[in-house]
């Protein structure tokens, strides 16, 4: 049995938890912006706001995304849900090809996997 004490405790931390989650996905946002801009070069086809409007955009059918709507085509893993954080994750690693769409979102399997999910926040931190 827990003392009041170890309860109290136990509660305190569980409220630090709760801070501390929110700003720990900000951070990762950030981060992925960082990612996004510099090695990933992303900002070209889908905007340096991620709204779909990069320099490259005009020339690209079908367009890159715009990550404002959050609307997602692929289900890379079969689960029957488009645009999960696995879905994003696998076509930024692979490219879209490779799952039905289209050769012009390059997959950028070089990039480390947790700048990858880094990425995946910053793209979720832009819906609206
Ligand atoms: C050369 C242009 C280009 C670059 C560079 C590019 N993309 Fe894309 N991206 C596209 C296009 C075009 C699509 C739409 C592909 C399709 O419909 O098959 C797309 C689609 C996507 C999608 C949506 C997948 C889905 O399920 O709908 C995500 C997420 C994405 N890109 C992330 C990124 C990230 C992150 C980067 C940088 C690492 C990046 N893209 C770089 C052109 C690009």
């Amino acid at each position: 049995m827990m003392n009041r004490v170890q309860r109290a405790a136990v509660g305190l931390s569980a409220l630090g938890l709760l801070a501390v989650l929110p700003l720990t996905v900000m951070a990762d946002a950030a981060a992925g912006k960082a990612v996004y801009d510099g090695i990933g070069a992303c900002a070209g086809c889908h905007g340096s706001d991620g709204k779909g409007d990069g320099a490259a955009a005009a020339a690209l059918d079908p367009k890159p995304r715009n990550f404002a709507e959050a609307t997602f085509a692929y289900d890379t893993d079969g689960d029957g849900a488009t645009g999960t954080d696995v879905d994003l994750f696998n076509v930024i690693k692979n490219g879209s090809a490779v799952y039905g769409g289209a050769p012009t979102m390059p997959g950028r399997a070089d990039i480390p996997d947790a700048d990858i999910q880094a990425m995946v926040e910053y793209i979720r931190s832009l819906a609206m």
